[in-house]
């Protein structure tokens, strides 16, 4: 039991170092610290501006005539628990010619590799999965970024706003494709509780809804096309 629990430890807290790590935030700061909450810099609630949303058909029709398009999940399509809904999504796309990659970030959703356990679930191909670099190097090819749930993990603020909590913690750079569609229920903000410029932006659309819904949806509204 002794050797069972020492081994137990040590990997909880190498895990805990790599989760640190990916975060940018020292073992202190996250044992002590707490995210959001800051009033400082760009990251106040409600002063972005305007954002547009797109309807359940135009991203459908916008998805089905792209030649690339890359999933982001987070936190979110964990909670709906719409991974087997994703990859109906990807297959569906892919058997339209579609080329469906998934960026997976270190620290999306609450625990470290948690949204490659839920895509595995749905048996999402491992080599579909990209890690943060790879996808990064991705995305200027990228027709369509579709984010579902994921929201700290997309925020650019973490590369230009010293006054964020999240700054310095390294992101997905989605805001490098042609176009942008986030998939959450509102504008509320995720973990970090800091508002998102990437949806105030130009490219960027809100899908609204319950990703397990939406995912549903917008399948349905492909097959129709
Ligand atoms: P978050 O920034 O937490 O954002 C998740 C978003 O999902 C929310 O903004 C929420 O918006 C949306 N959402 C919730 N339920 C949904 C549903 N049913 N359908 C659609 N959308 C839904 O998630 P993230 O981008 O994955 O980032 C993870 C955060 O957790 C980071 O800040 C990270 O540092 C932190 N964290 C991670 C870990 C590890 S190791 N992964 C551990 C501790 C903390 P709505 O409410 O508007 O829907």
């Amino acid at each position: 039991m002794l050797t069972g629990g020492i081994l137990v430890g040590a990997a909880g807290t190498l895990l805990t170092v790599l989760m640190c790590k990916a975060m940018n935030r020292s073992l202190a700061n996250v044992l002590i610290g707490s995210f959001g909450g800051s009033k400082t810099g760009s990251a106040i609630i409600g002063e972005q501006g305007s954002y547009k949303e797109i309807s359940l058909n135009d991203a459908a029709v916008v998805m089905s005539y792209a030649n690339k398009v890359m999933i982001v999940p987070g936190y979110g399509l964990a909670v709906a628990q719409a991974q087997h809904a994703c990859h109906e999504l990807e297959k569906l796309l892919e058997s339209k010619g579609v080329d469906v990659k998934y960026a997976i970030h270190p620290v999306a959703g609450r625990m470290p590799g948690h949204m490659n356990v839920l895509l595995a679930e749905s048996d999402v191909p491992y080599e579909k999965l990209l890690e943060m670099e790879l996808a990064n190097n991705e995305f200027a090819t990228t027709d369509v970024v579709l984010i579902l749930g994921a929201n700290d993990v997309v925020n650019p603020a973490a590369k230009s706003d010293s006054a964020s909590p999240i700054y310095g913690m390294p992101v997905l750079d989605v805001e490098l494709a042609k176009t942008v569609i986030v998939n959450k229920r509102s504008m509320k903000p995720g973990y970090a509780g800091i508002e998102n410029d990437l949806f105030f932006r130009p490219k960027t659309s809100m899908l609204f809804g319950d990703a397990k819904k939406v995912l549903q949806d917008l399948v349905g509204a492909i097959k129709a096309l």
